[in-house]
């Protein structure tokens, strides 16, 4: 799509149920980030995200939407300390997780890294500008790229993801003059490569965008200012928790019970219960499926 011009759209997403309509909607990129520990998870802030719980969550939902690209979010600590437990957890993304890529937040001196996991096979989403993970270094979630100093070295960061051999690149939190240098940067040091970049926060030029699916529908209270809600979710999730809070005081909760089978109910009031032994199928061998219960 990036090769003709096409915008293409990505959101977060954490679960399969969420991912098969994601994917139905065409939706083209599921990115499971390690904002998962803020909005699946309920913790302060995404370093908190354990690596086992994101792999799994990764693997739902590609299971999900097998048909859209879903990209694993490398979370804090589990590429920054070693290379090679690095590239080791950047391909359990592939292998465990799933995932058809993995995103790291990343500057130039993550180069060596991004190249080794590029030739090991593993393809890498750069995440540059604003960096979450390194949160505690500026005191809280901030927009990065607003010195002309800052601005140029994102440009640097971008052009060194490339040549390192990233896949993709996805910009956060900076002003559009920020995007606006980056995207011929990539495009030249990519040498008739496709690199797409997606952008959050970072204008409308970018190649593709993302936004986090909670604030996007208006469940998350305090979204931030570049995420506009395009429903109200969060309204119709308790108007839904109010109906059945009414549905169960007033003994009403609709959907079909279930009936005994034929002529057990009369033996079981006539008291003659002796044991009828059943055979049931091996657990295996009975197709699940939500619906049939
Ligand atoms: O973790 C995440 O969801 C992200 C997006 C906000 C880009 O990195």
């Amino acid at each position: 799509m990036t090769a003709e011009g096409k915008p293409f759209a990505c959101l977060t997403c954490y679960d399969a149920t969420t991912a098969r309509r994601l994917a139905r909607a065409g939706v083209h990129v599921l990115l499971v980030g390690d904002t998962a520990a803020e909005v699946v998870l309920g913790l302060p802030r995404t370093i908190d995200m354990p690596l086992e719980v994101l792999l799994a969550l990764t693997a739902g939902v590609k299971r999900g939407a097998p048909e859209a690209v879903v990209m694993g979010d490398m979370p804090f600590m589990s590429y920054q300390a070693d290379e090679g437990e690095a590239i080791r957890n950047a391909g359990r993304f592939l292998t465990e997780g799933l995932a058809d890529i993995v995103k790291l937040e990343v500057d130039a001196s993550f180069a060596g890294l991004v190249g080794k996991m590029s030739r090991a096979g593993i393809p890498v989403c750069a995440h540059i500008g604003s960096r979450p993970q390194r949160a505690a270094m500026s005191g809280g979630y901030a927009a990065a790229g607003r010195t002309a100093e800052d601005a140029r070295s994102i440009v640097e960061d971008s052009s060194a993801m490339v040549r390192a051999g990233a896949k993709m690149l996805l910009i956060e939190a900076v002003p559009e003059e920020v995007t606006a240098l980056v995207l011929p940067a990539v495009a030249r040091e990519a040498e008739g490569r496709v690199v797409p970049v997606i952008g959050i926060g970072a204008g409308t030029a970018c190649h593709g965008q993302v936004i986090v699916w909670q604030d996007l529908v208006g469940l998350t209270e305090t979204p931030p200012r570049f995420a506009e809600p395009v429903a109200d979710l969060g309204r119709a999730v308790e108007e839904a928790g109010r109906a059945w809070v009414d549905r169960v005081a007033n003994r009403a909760i609709g959907g079909r019970g279930y009936a005994m089978r034929p002529g057990e109910s009369e033996r079981l009031r006539a008291g003659n219960t002796e044991d009828k032994s059943q055979t049931f199928p091996h657990p295996r061998m009975v197709e699940h499926k939500r619906g049939a219960r």
